[in-house]
């Protein structure tokens, strides 16, 4: 089968400052072992990207390392209000860590909350990680400041109702859900080492990972929220929170088709469509991936390109596979080879 190039609006590539856990050549190698042929890559960087000389060395690290294209977020941070309004047209967006997270770009005074939803263009989009009852208070900031939100990593049956809710009164709001909080929920805590099971939103319950199918009209994208962090530092002392995504993704939702929990058009709505649409992302001409939906394989962390070495669905039997990626063009992946090489990515805002 023929799909077009995945778009996975929400990865963490760590570099610069964790580029033992992933930087832009491991992890769009990973994006292209995958099936994704852009991601855009959020802030939470140390440093982080905030201003325009941290946004310029991402994007420089990105120009020459990167394998397939991308956007780089910016981060709301407590100075930058203007600063980062004025740099909006070379980036997908603006993200507001509003709960807790992984790194230092949490804002948990809501003034600010307010000064960035007052300034930034409102063309373009705000993604915020808000949980519970934080998801109601941005939403309501999406109505009072009529601008489009983007809610990233939905995780309980609380919040994808109102969502729903929110939709229905024709508010701006857009969400994604993640693989690991479709496929996993509290359940596969006890399988998971103690700091392998660690991710925020954290895994919730069977009934709210239901809510989550059956609510899927709602989920505008699917985004895997690639999170990684080496297996050392998951089974130490202070495990950081965040999975690896990228190379499981496809495959986990290829089941689900063949299950027939989904369709193909379900697929390329939340993978491709409206990635592109709510973030405004150009087309990538001739680009296109060829996945064998028959191919019954068994993850293995070990294979897997990202440098963080593990995965949450070690030994899951899965059936579909990305087998080939054509990027503008060129070949860049195929059968467990990246032919991409580094630098050949595209930044999708630039010149924008
Ligand atoms: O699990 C998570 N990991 N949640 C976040 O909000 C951040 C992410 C990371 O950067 O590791
Ligand atoms: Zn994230």
């Amino acid at each position: 089968m023929r799909l077009p190039g995945l778009i996975d609006v929400h990865v963490h590539m760590r570099e610069p400052g964790g580029t033992h856990k992933e930087d832009w050549d491991s992890g769009t190698a990973a994006a292209l072992a995958g099936g994704f042929t852009a991601v855009l890559a959020m802030p939470n960087t140390q440093p982080a990207i905030t201003d325009v000389s941290t946004l310029a060395a991402s994007l420089d690290a990105a120009r020459a390392k990167a394998r397939c294209d991308y956007g780089q977020y910016l981060g709301a941070g407590p100075d930058n209000v203007a600063g980062a309004a004025a740099l909006a047209g070379r980036v997908p967006g603006l993200k507001m860590y509003l709960d807790q997270t992984y790194g230092p770009l949490r804002l948990d005074d809501m003034t600010l909350w307010m000064a960035h939803c007052a300034h930034w263009p409102r063309h373009a989009p705000i993604v915020a990680h808000a949980e519970g009852r934080t998801l109601a208070a941005i939403i309501l900031l999406a109505a009072l400041y009529d601008r489009p939100v983007h809610l990233a990593h939905v995780s309980r049956r609380e919040e994808i109702l109102l969502i729903r809710a929110a939709k229905q009164r024709g508010l701006q709001v857009t969400c994604e859900t993640t693989p690991h909080h479709l496929f996993l929920s509290d359940q596969d805590l006890p399988r998971l080492a103690a700091g392998r099971g660690e991710v925020r939103p954290r895994l919730a319950t069977p009934a709210d990972r239901q809510a989550l199918w059956d609510n899927l009209d709602v989920i505008d994208c699917f985004a895997t929220d690639h999170a990684p962090h080496t297996a050392a530092e998951k089974d130490g002392p202070n495990p950081p929170p965040g999975f690896p995504g990228l190379e499981t993704a496809l495959p986990l939702l290829l089941t689900a088709m063949a299950e027939g929990r989904l369709t193909a058009d379900d697929l390329i709505a939340r993978l491709v469509t409206n990635p592109r649409r709510i973030f405004g992302l150009p087309a990538q001409p001739d680009t296109w991936i060829e996945v064998d939906e028959a191919a019954a394989w068994e993850i293995r962390g070990v294979e897997l390109h990202s440098r963080c070495g593990w995965t949450p669905f070690e030994g899951w039997r899965v059936r579909g596979r990305p087998r080939r990626v054509i990027l503008r063009g060129h070949e860049a992946y195929r059968d467990g080879h990246i032919l991409a090489r580094p630098g050949t990515g595209k930044n999708l805002f630039e010149g924008a």
